[in-house]
């Protein structure tokens, strides 16, 4: 089975939710997902995953750079020709999740859109988009492995 890792920063729990949504989502589409704070997660660990999914919520315009650094750290490791997700919950301007994009695809990840974003507390029409976007990973995944 191909295996997704998800890791987040979030704060209050927003961001937490998307997570969890889009691994809900990827598992119904039988991915081995596996769904973790940053801080629990080591990167040498995410490299050895068929595809990533990375989300933080947005903090004074930009990303936190505890979770810069850890996508850095990634990218040294080398995460190129995976495929991936950005997601993010946010206030007022949400720069965070479209950085993480940014990053993983100048790394050589192919990020599937819609990098999503959702204003604060995900609603139900929200939760099922992050489900969307799961379903959607897991079936480019497994496209992928099919062609190798
Ligand atoms: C101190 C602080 C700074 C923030 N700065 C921004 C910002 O610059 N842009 C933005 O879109 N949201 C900003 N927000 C809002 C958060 O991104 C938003 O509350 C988000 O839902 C938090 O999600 P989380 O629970 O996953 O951390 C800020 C919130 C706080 C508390």
């Amino acid at each position: 089975m191909p295996r997704l890792a998800i890791v987040y920063l979030s704060t209050q729990g927003n961001t937490q939710m998307m997570a969890e949504a889009i691994a809900k989502g990827a598992r119904e589409r039988h991915l081995e997902v596996d769904v973790n704070n940053f801080y629990e997660w080591d990167p040498k660990d995410v490299v050895n995953y068929d595809a990533i999914a990375i989300g933080s919520s947005t903090f004074y315009y930009t990303i936190l750079e505890p979770i810069n650094k850890f996508i850095d750290e990634l990218v040294e490791l080398g995460i190129d020709e995976k495929i991936g997700v950005a997601f993010g919950s946010y206030g007022w301007s949400g720069e965070a999740p479209v950085k993480i994009a940014e990053k993983l695809r100048s790394a050589g990840v192919t990020v599937i859109d819609p990098v999503l974003r959702i204003q604060y507390k995900p609603n139900e029409k929200d939760l099922l988009e992050c489900n969307r976007l799961g379903k959607d990973l897991a079936e480019k995944v497994k496209e992928k492995m099919k062609k190798e």
